[in-house]
C-alpha cells in the first residue's frame, strides 16, 4: 500500500522534503503546489499558490492525498492547518494559533518569560519614544526585531545607540514595515546553531542538528538572508549541549504550549545560540529551516513517511541517521537580499559530485533559469566536515562557472573545520 503526499512549496527546503519522500517506500504520488524546475523533475507540479488554502484542500481531496506537508510560514500564518483539519485531512505543520510562535515574536518572548526558557532579555514596544529611551538606557549593542514575518530582514543587530535609534525608526515610524511593534533584545555573543524537532504536543522527536551561515558574504559581512550555507552534524554542540537544548528549551516549550491550550504540532525550529556555554534561543520557527532542511533530511536513514505518520500519531519512534557530515553551499543571484535580476541562464549541474536542491528556478523553453534571489544549493557529503566542504567548493564552483551572475559564501564550515569557531 502507498500513499499520495502533498508538498507546499518552491524553493530548496521543499525540494529536499521531495527528495527524502521518494526514498520512502510507504509513498506513492508526490505532488508539489507550486514546485520549481529542480522539483518538477521528481514530483507532479500542481499549479496553486501557497496561499490558496481552499484550492490545495480541494486538490488534495480530489487526488486522494493522505498527507500533505508544509513547507514556508506564509500558508501556515494564514491557517492553512486549521482548515485541512476542518475538511477530515491529514496534514503536517502546526495551527494559526501555534505558528505565532514564529509569526509573533512577541508572542514567543512572552511565552518563554512564563515558562522560563533561556533567551535574551526583551521588551516590546509600539511608541517609538518610549522604545528610544528603553535603548539608550542599556549597552550600545542591541537587538531590534520588527514583530511580524519579514523573511528574515526585520532584524537589526545594533553595534551603537546610533544604529539602534536609526532601525526604531525605520520600524516605528516610516512606512517601509508598516509601523508595527518592536522587540528590543538583549545582544548575545556565541555561535549559533538550529535544532529542528518534530513536534506532536508534548511529544518531541529531535533531528539532527545542523548550522546555517546568515550573512550574505564571507567572514559574516553583509546583509542577513535566508541562509547561505549549512552542515549537519555541527561538532561544538556535543551530545551534552544538545541534551541539554532539548531539556531546558524545545521540550519545556512544546510542554507549555500543549499545557496552555495551544499545541503545536509539526517542525518546531529552534534557532539557538551558545552563550557562555548555555544554550539560549534567539528565536522559533514553525517550519523546517532552509537551507538547514537540504543538509539534515539527507542524512535520515529512516523513512520520513513512517516518521511524519508516528509524529502524528503520538507514537514513539527513533530517527536514524547517517553518521557523515553533509554540507551545502547556496549559489544566489548577485544583489540579493536587495534587488536581483531574474531568468538567469543557469549550467553546470551535471558536473557535480553531490546532490544539488533548486531554491528558485523555472524552465524558460528548455533552459534552467533562475526565477529567485537564492537560486541552487550544491551539498555534499564527506567522513569529516572539511571533506564535505571540499566537495561542495568545487561543485558550487562548477554551477557558478557555468551559470551567469551568481555568487557564492566560500566559507561555509571553514572555521569548524580548522577548529577554531
Ligand atoms: P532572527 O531573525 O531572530 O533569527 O535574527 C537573525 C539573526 O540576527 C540571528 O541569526 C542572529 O545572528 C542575530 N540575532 C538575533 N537576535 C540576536 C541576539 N539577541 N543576540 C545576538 N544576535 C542576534
Ligand atoms: N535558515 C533559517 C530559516 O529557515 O529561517
Amino acid at each position: 500500500m502507498t500513499y499520495n503526499v502533498l508538498v507546499i512549496g518552491s524553493g530548496g527546503r521543499e525540494h529536499a522534503i521531495v527528495d527524502a519522500l521518494k526514498r520512502s517506500e510507504s509513498v506513492g504520488r508526490i505532488y508539489c503546489a507550486p514546485g520549481n524546475a529542480g522539483i518538477d523533475t521528481a514530483a507532479t507540479p500542481v499549479s496553486i499558490p501557497v496561499t490558496d488554502i481552499n484550492d490545495l484542500a480541494r486538490f488534495a481531496t480530489d487526488a486522494s492525498v493522505s498527507l500533505t506537508v508544509v513547507g514556508p510560514e506564509v500558508p501556515l500564518a494564514a491557517g492553512i492547518v486549521d482548515e485541512f483539519r476542518k475538511r477530515g485531512l491529514r496534514i503536517f505543520g502546526p495551527t494559526k494559533a501555534a505558528a505565532q510562535i514564529e509569526s509573533s515574536k512577541a508572542f514567543a518572548k512572552e511565552l518563554m518569560a512564563r515558562h522560563n526558557i533561556p533567551t535574551a532579555a526583551s521588551r516590546t514596544f509600539d511608541d517609538f519614544d518610549e522604545a528610544l529611551k528603553y535603548v539608550l538606557a542599556g549597552p550600545e549593542r542591541s537587538v531590534i526585531k520588527y514583530d511580524g514575518l519579514a523573511a528574515g530582514k526585520g532584524v537589526v543587530v545594533a553595534q551603537s545607540h546610533e544604529e539602534a535609534e536609526a532601525a526604531l525608526r525605520n520600524m516605528l515610524l516610516d512606512d517601509e514595515f508598516g509601523k508595527g511593534r518592536v522587540v528590543v533584545e538583549e545582544f548575545l555573543d556565541g555561535p549559533e546553531f538550529s535544532f529542528m524537532c518534530l513536534v506532536n504536543g508534548p511529544k518531541v522527536y529531535p533531528l539532527a542538528i545542523a548550522r546555517d551561515h546568515k550573512r550574505a558574504f564571507d567572514n559574516d559581512r553583509g546583509p542577513n538572508t535566508g541562509g547561505m550555507g549549512a552542515y549537519s552534524p555541527v561538532p561544538f554542540v556535543t551530545d551534552e549541549i544538545r541534551q541539554t537544548a532539548l531539556d531546558t528549551i524545545m521540550l519545556p516549550v512544546a510542554k507549555a504550549m500543549a499545557d496552555e491550550g495551544n499545541p503545536f504540532t509539526g517542525v518546531l525550529y529552534g534557532g539557538l545560540i551558545l552563550n557562555n556555554g548555555v544554550p539560549k534561543v534567539i528565536e522559533f520557527n514553525a517550519r523546517f529551516g532552509d537551507p538547514e532542511t537540504e543538509v539534515v533530511l539527507p542524512r535520515m536513514q529512516s523513512d520520513i513517511y513512517k516518521v511524519f505518520e508516528a509524529v502524528l500519531d503520538g507514537k514513539d519512534f527513533d530517527i536514524e541517521w547517517s553518521p557523515e557530515t553533509r554540507l551545502g553551499i547556496v549559489l544566489a543571484a548577485d544583489g540579493y537580499p536587495g534587488s536581483y535580476p531574474k531568468g538567469l541562464p543557469l549550467g553546470g549541474l551535471e558536473q557535480t559530485e553531490g546532490k544539488v536542491f533548486h531554491m528558485g528556478t523555472r524552465m524558460d523553453g528548455d533552459r534552467l533559469v533562475s526565477a529567485g534571489g537564492r537560486v541552487l544549493m550544491v551539498t555534499d557529503s564527506g567522513a569529516t566536515l572539511s571533506e564535505a566542504r571540499a566537495k561542495a567548493l568545487k561543485d558550487a564552483k562548477a554551477v557558478a562557472e557555468n551559470s551567469q551572475g551568481l555568487f557564492y559564501r566560500s566559507d561555509i564550515g571553514a572555521a569548524e573545520s580548522r577548529n577554531e569557531l
